[in-house]
């Protein structure tokens, strides 16, 4: 029974999840990438960029988790960053139309991701001509941040 108990133990210390943290560069990555969105989103509130823009100057998990899921029905293909990346951004995704997997987005499990500024950027808005045929707001952008970073 002693015994047992042990293996059981073991076995249960053995799949616990690897990472459930952020790592320090992440968090650093992910922040400068916030304070950039978030002055580009005082910007485009002055200049009334779109209606939607005027008021987005502080960002919340709930309206990024929104983004997330949100699908964009007026495309062609009905589809949404999570049709690619699972509605749980801690999960593999698979891409639509190559099938290929894609590894985890949330940082808290992969800890390859958002270490690049550059590349977070560059995957950003080609993701966002897929799906809106234009780059995302910084606000979107800054929202959808947030509540990645909150992901655990
Ligand atoms: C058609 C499939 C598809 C859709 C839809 C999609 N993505 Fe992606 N996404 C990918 C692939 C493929 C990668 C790159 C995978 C890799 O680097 O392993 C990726 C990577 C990313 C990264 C890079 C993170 C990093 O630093 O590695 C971000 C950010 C991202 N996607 C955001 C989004 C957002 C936001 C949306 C919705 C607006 C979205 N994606 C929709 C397929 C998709």
């Amino acid at each position: 029974m002693k015994r047992m108990f042990i293996l059981l133990t073991m076995a249960g210390f053995i799949v616990l999840p690897v990472h459930a943290e952020i790592t320090a560069k992440q968090t650093e990555v992910m922040k400068q990438l916030l304070v950039s969105y978030g002055e580009k989103a005082v910007e485009e509130a002055k200049n009334k960029k779109s209606k939607a823009a005027q008021n987005q100057t502080s960002f919340t998990v709930a309206a990024g988790r929104e983004f997330y899921l949100q699908r964009r029905s007026w495309q062609e293909n009905d589809f949404t960053c999570s049709g690619c990346h699972t509605e749980d951004p801690r999960k593999e995704g698979k891409h639509i139309e190559t099938k290929k997997p894609i590894k985890p987005l949330a940082p808290s499990v992969n800890p390859e991701r958002f270490t690049d500024v550059k590349k977070v950027e560059k995957n950003f808005t080609e993701h966002c001509y897929d799906l809106h045929d234009r780059d995302c707001r910084a606000y979107e952008k800054a929202n959808f941040l947030t509540y990645l970073m909150s992901v655990k």
